[in-house]
Order: C-alpha cells, then sequence, then structure tokens
C-alpha cells in the first residue's frame, strides 16, 4: 500500500503510540479531580501546555480542543455580527459559519493574499483570519510580512491563523506579535483524532464566551474532561514537528521534485502545476487536463495507492470546489484537480511504486480523456 493522503490524517507516529497507550493505562483519573491522581495529571497536562509555547517560540495560553475545527470556531463565534475578513481559498472550518458575512480579501494565482489590493478591508476589519498553509494546493502563504502589514494599517484588529496544515510541512516561524489567535490538529501531525489547541494571547482570555457551557474546564472556554492521553500524545508529535530540521525539508522538496518529475513523465503536457513554486514541501496539486479526478483516484486505489481528489471535508460536497472557484478554475478544471500529501521521505521502491501504478493507471484511463 502506499498512502498519499497525509493532508487529510497523518499515520500515527511509533513515539506518539506508545505514549498514548502508556498514558491510557497509566492515567486513567479525571485530570480535573482534586485527589494527588488528579493534581498530578493536571501538572502534567500543564506541563505540556509550556512545552508546546516553547517548541513553537510562541507565548500565549494552549487551550486543547477537540479538533482544529472546534478552534477555529470557538474565536468566529466570539464575531458574529462584527467585520469578518477572510478568503474563499481557506479551510471550511474558517468559513461556513460566516460564510454569507464575510468580506473577501484578494488573493492571487495560487491563493496567497494580495495585500495592497486587500488594504481597504483590512483597514475596517475587526478579525482576519488567515490560513498559513492551503491545505489543497499546499500554497505557503507569506504569514509574517502579511500579519505585519495588517499591523501596521489597522492594529486593533484581531489576527486569526490556521496553522494545521504547516508542521512538518514547513519551518514554523511566525513572529510572536504577529497573532491572537492560532489552531492546530493532533490527527494532522501524527496524534490521534479528538485532540487539536487554539493558542489564545493571554489579553484576550477574560473576553471569551465558550462554545459550550458546563464544568468550566479550559479556562472556562471548553467545558468537558480533558483527555490525558490524547494531550500526552499531541504533546509528544508537536514536539517532533516542531524539531525538524532545516536539512528535513530540504530532503522533503527534493522528495518532492522527484514525485512532480514522474508526475510529468507519465502525464506529459496534460499535467499542470500552478502551486509548484511556492507550495510546501509535503503537497503537491495538480490538474489531469479533461480527466475526472475521483476516476483517477478510483484507479489508483484499485493499485493499493491512496490520494484525493480534494480535501477530505469538503469531498462530501460534490458540486463545487469553492477554494479552485475563488482562484477562477471553471468546473470541468475543478473536477480534475488531484492532491498528494505525504509525511517522512519517500524511499525509492515507493517512489517505483508509484511510477508504475501512475503508468498502468493512465494505460487504462487515458481513452477517458475529453
Ligand atoms: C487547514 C485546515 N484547517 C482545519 C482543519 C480541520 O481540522 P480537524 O480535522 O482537526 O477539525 C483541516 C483539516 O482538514 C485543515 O486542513
Amino acid at each position: 500500500m502506499l498512502y498519499l493522503d497525509y493532508a487529510a490524517t497523518a499515520p500515527l507516529l511509533p513515539s506518539v503510540k506508545d505514549i498514548y497507550i502508556r498514558s491510557l493505562d497509566e492515567d486513567f483519573a479525571n485530570p480535573h479531580a482534586s485527589h494527588s491522581l488528579g493534581r498530578r495529571l493536571s501538572t502534567e497536562v500543564d506541563l505540556i501546555r509550556k512545552e508546546i509555547l516553547q517548541d513553537l517560540k510562541l507565548s500565549g495560553q494552549v487551550i486543547f480542543t477537540g479538533s482544529a475545527t472546534e478552534s477555529n470556531n470557538l474565536v468566529l463565534s466570539q464575531f458574529a455580527q462584527k467585520k469578518v475578513v477572510t478568503s474563499l481559498v481557506y479551510h471550511p472550518s474558517l468559513l461556513n459559519r460566516v460564510r454569507d458575512e464575510i468580506s473577501k480579501l484578494s488573493v492571487n494565482d495560487i491563493g496567497q493574499i494580495d495585500i495592497e489590493k486587500s488594504e481597504e478591508l483590512i483597514c475596517q476589519a475587526e478579525l482576519i483570519s488567515l490560513q498559513w498553509v492551503n491545505n489543497q494546493f499546499g500554497t505557503i502563504e507569506n504569514i509574517n510580512e502579511v500579519c505585519e502589514f495588517i499591523r501596521s494599517k489597522n492594529s486593533e484588529c484581531w489576527i486569526h491563523i490556521d496553522a494545521v496544515q504547516v508542521l512538518g510541512k514547513t519551518p514554523f516561524n511566525l513572529k510572536d506579535d504577529n497573532f491572537d489567535s492560532l489552531s492546530l490538529s493532533g490527527h494532522k501531525i501524527g496524534a490521534p483524532k479528538g485532540i487539536g489547541c487554539l493558542i489564545l494571547k493571554e489579553k484576550h482570555l477574560e473576553k471569551m464566551n465558550p462554545l459550550f457551557y458546563g464544568g468550566n474546564q479550559e479556562f472556562g472556554l471548553r467545558s468537558s474532561t480533558l483527555s490525558t492521553p490524547l494531550v500526552k500524545a499531541f504533546g509528544q508529535a508537536l514536539k517532533l514537528s516542531a524539531s525538524l530540521t532545516e536539512e528535513y525539508f530540504q530532503s522533503a522538496r527534493e522528495n518532492r521534485q522527484k514525485i512532480i518529475q514522474i508526475l510529468k513523465n507519465v502525464f506529459k503536457e496534460k499535467a499542470g502545476f500552478p502551486f509548484e513554486e511556492r507550495s510546501c514541501s509535503n503537497i503537491v496539486g495538480f490538474f489531469i487536463k479533461g480527466l475526472s479526478s475521483d476516476v483517477f483516484m478510483r484507479c489508483m486505489e484499485e493499485r493499493n495507492v491512496y490520494l484525493s481528489s480534494s480535501s477530505a471535508c469538503s469531498s462530501k460536497n460534490k458540486k463545487e470546489n469553492l477554494a479552485l472557484k475563488e482562484l477562477g478554475y471553471d468546473l470541468k478544471m475543478q473536477k480534475s484537480f488531484i492532491r498528494l500529501s505525504f509525511g517522512q521521505n519517500l524511499a525509492e521502491e515507493e517512489l517505483e511504486l508509484l511510477e508504475e501504478s501512475l503508468e498502468k493507471a493512465w494505460e487504462d484511463i487515458e481513452f477517458l480523456i475529453s
């Protein structure tokens, strides 16, 4: 099997799995209980909060959530009827709650914010939501530059950053002054599903309203009993991905180029790679002109190669790909978009398997090209 859908979910990392399983056994107590078993877990969880901030070189408070979708919604819910500025090229969890009310940032042809064209909106905004790495095309936003521009034009504006696709795909180098809140997700970096976090600047903690109410855990923002095993697994996965070196990213970029070359060899001029230049190291988003990506995906699946024709979250919405539409692609092009995403560098044999599977798939479906 060749799994090339890491941007949807990454497999559990071995050391994360060990920590998780051990914690399931050992850390069964309620971390909010006042007896010593609970107090021990609460201390350990607080230590992980500190380590996450240290690993990312950020300041603020870490609020554990069930997912990045929840983290994004927690922030958006504070801005009902307020001026929210964002982009349709982003993940639906940054959009669905506010889609009818948002003002759209101008983006260039690969989905990066055009700050000059967006200046007027930026000046009026109360919340600007940004996505650092695009989950579909892999484009990296010039995040520090965009945030500094926003700060210089509108110092009062809340900057929220969805950084879900950053760790492990491009170096995490956000300047601490450049955000008010930031979302992360465990299952994109080798932790189990069901854990994410919101990093929030301390000055905002008091003003925030929870999404739901109960026992006031997580600073009153996320009532419900925290899962210590999930927190420990997340902490370990984050530590590993935050410690990846420039050599790792360099070799991941080389690997990515090899994959693009294989695709170009097989599909020749039928394949288009508009996002190639500014894409993160672990996502290849491309089009095969005239071919339905769903057909292609199924054909690869028959050969035990798993990839994606859109983001997993939007694959149930069969109509339009809003992000590609926003970049000006018509429905036919939207339906010919394919995403390959991978984790640690692929071995030579895996690259060979990919090439062989692509060639065979192409032999089977070339005649379908319209
Ligand atoms: C950029 C981005 N933001 C948010 C999410 C949602 O993350 P979660 O699955 O943790 O809710 C995803 C998942 O696909 C994503 O890619």
